[in-house]
C-alpha cells in the first residue's frame, strides 16, 4: 500500500537501513525506515488518513511516524529531489537523491534500499558494496570523516560487530582509534554518550561489546581507572545469568536489564570516580542517588543481615522491600553465597506478591477507626502470611482477633 500510495503520488520509496540489512540477514526487525523523494510528510498524512492510523509529523526534520500500533511503527523520511534535479533521462537522476541520503549514513550494511513502488517492488538497491560487506560480515564506514561527523559511530560500529558477529574493517577500525585519540568522544554530549552506553548494555550479550570498549580505549574515557578485568568480566556474566533467569522465570515483567550491567561497571569505582562519570554522562540527581543507595544497601546487606544464620520470610520480605529487581539482581551477581541468591529467589518467586484476604474496607466494617493503624494490621497480617501464620481468610479473622 505504501508503493501504491508513492506512484499515486508519483513519488518514490524505499525501505531503508537496519530494516534492510536485518531482512538480509533474517533477523526479525519491526522499525521500519522508509525514504521518499518527494514530501515525506504529504505521503504520511495521505497514508494515515487513508488506513485510519495516526501520523505523527516533525515539520523541522521533513520527517513522520506512522503509528500501526506500540510495537510497529514506520519512520518516513524525505529526499528531497528538487535539490539534486538533473536532466531526467539519465538513469543515475532517478536515484540521486536517495543515494544522498544513505550516502549520509553510518556503515555499508546500513545502506541498503528496497524499492516500494509495485512496478518493481522489492529491488534491492546497493549503492555502496553493502551486500558484499553483510556476506564477508564487515563493518565498513562510507568515507574517512564518518566518525568526525557522528563520534556516536563508534560505539555502533562496536555494537553491531558484536551483535552480528562481524569484524570491524581494517580502514576503518583505525579510522576509529584515530577518533579517539583525537579526543573527538569528549566533544559528545553527556546523554548521547550515555545513551549509546545503555544500548550497548541492552544488547542480547553485551560481554564481548564491552570488551571492545575498553580495547578501543572509551572506558577510560569514563574514569581512569576503569577497565574490563577479568573480575568485571566474571561479574558480567554472573549479571547476565541472573537477568535471563529473571526474564524466564517473570516472562511478563519488565525489567531493565542494562541498569543491572551499569550498576555492575561502575561498582568497583571510588567515589571521586564515580562522580566524574556521573558528571560526564549528565546523570540526574534521582539516578546517582539511586546507585549510591544500592551500593551502600547491598554492601550493608551483604555484610550484615545476610551473615545471621537464619531469616523468617518475613525479615527477608521486609528488607528486600526497599529494592527494584535491578538492583536485587546485582546483588546476586555481586555475592559468591548461594544462599544469598537463594533468599533473593524465594522474595522473588514467593514472597513479594503475597497479600492479605482482608482489606482496609474489612478492617472499616469491623468498626476499626481509619487511620495509620490499618497500615500496621495489614503488615502484620502478611509477615503472618509469609511465615505460615495463617493460610485462609479464616485463619486472617482468627489471627486478628
Ligand atoms: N544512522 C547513522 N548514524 C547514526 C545513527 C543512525 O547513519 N549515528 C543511520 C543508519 O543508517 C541506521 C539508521 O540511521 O540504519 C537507523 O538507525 P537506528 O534507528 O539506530 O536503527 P538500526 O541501524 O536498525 O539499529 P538497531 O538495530 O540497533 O535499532
Amino acid at each position: 500500500d505504501l508503493g501504491k500510495l508513492a506512484d499515486r503520488l508519483h513519488y518514490k520509496a524505499y525501505a531503508v537501513g537496519g530494516f534492510v540489512r536485518d531482512l538480509l540477514l533474517r533477523r526479525p526487525n519491526l522499525d521500519i525506515d522508509i525514504v521518499v523523494e518527494g514530501d515525506g510528510i504529504e505521503f504520511a498524512k495521505e497514508f494515515a488518513a487513508s488506513h485510519g492510523i495516526r501520523a505523527r509529523c516533525h515539520k523541522k526534520f521533513n520527517t513522520a511516524v506512522l503509528i500501526f500500533s506500540d510495537k510497529l511503527k514506520v519512520d518516513v523520511a524525505s529526499a528531497r529531489f528538487e535539490y539534486y534535479q538533473y536532466p531526467a533521462a539519465l538513469p543515475i537522476v532517478e536515484f540521486s537523491s536517495l543515494k544522498m541520503d544513505l550516502y549520509r549514513r553510518d556503515f555499508t550494511i546500513n545502506t541498503l534500499a528496497l524499492t516500494l513502488n509495485p512496478d518493481d517492488f522489492g529491488q534491492l538497491i546497493d549503492f555502496f558494496g553493502g551486500q558484499r560487506d553483510l556476506k564477508d560480515k564487515i563493518i565498513r564506514v562510507l568515507h574517512n570523516l564518518s566518525f568526525v561527523e557522528d563520534p556516536t559511530r563508534i560505539m555502533r560500529a562496536i555494537r553491531f560487530e558484536q551483535r552480528f558477529n562481524f569484524k570491524i574493517g581494517k580502514q576503518t577500525a583505525t579510522l576509529m582509534k584515530n577518533a579517539v585519540r583525537m579526543g573527538l568522544i569528549q566533544k559528545l554530549g553527556g546523554r548521547r554518550f550515555f545513551h549509546e552506553i545503555d544500548l550497548i548494555l541492552m544488547e542480547e550479550n553485551p560481554v564481548p561489546a564491552v570488551r571492545r570498549m575498553d580495547e578501543y580505549g572509551v572506558l577510560g574515557l569514563l574514569a581512569s581507572g576503569m577497565r574490563f578485568d577479568t573480575r568485571m568480566e566474571e561479574l558480567f556474566n554472573r549479571i547476565r545469568n541472573m537477568i535471563s533467569w529473571y526474564r524466564l522465570s517473570f516472562l511478563d515483567e519488565p525489567l531493565e536489564g542494562s541498569w543491572v550491567y551499569f550498576l555492575g561497571l561502575l561498582s568497583g569505582l571510588h567515589r571521586n570516580d564515580l562522580e566524574k562519570v556521573w558528571n560526564r554522562l549528565e546523570m540526574t540527581e534521582n539516578q546517582r542517588e539511586r546507585m549510591l543507595w544500592t551500593y551502600g544497601q547491598v554492601e550493608s546487606l551483604l555484610r550484615g543481615f545476610f551473615q545471621l544464620p537464619e531469616h523468617r520470610p518475613s525479615d527477608i520480605y521486609r528488607t528486600l522491600q526497599p529494592f527494584k529487581p535491578e538492583e536485587l539482581l546485582f546483588m546476586m551477581a555481586r555475592t559468591e553465597r548461594e544462599e544469598v541468591r537463594k533468599a533473593i529467589s524465594h522474595y522473588f518467586h514467593r514472597y513479594r506478591r503475597v497479600r492479605t484476604e482482608l482489606k482496609g474496607k474489612d478492617l472499616k466494617a469491623m468498626g476499626v477507626p481509619p487511620g495509620p493503624i490499618y497500615r500496621i494490621i495489614l503488615d502484620e497480617l502478611i509477615d503472618a502470611h509469609l511465615n505460615g501464620e495463617v493460610k485462609s481468610l479464616q485463619d486472617e479473622w482468627g489471627y486478628l482477633k
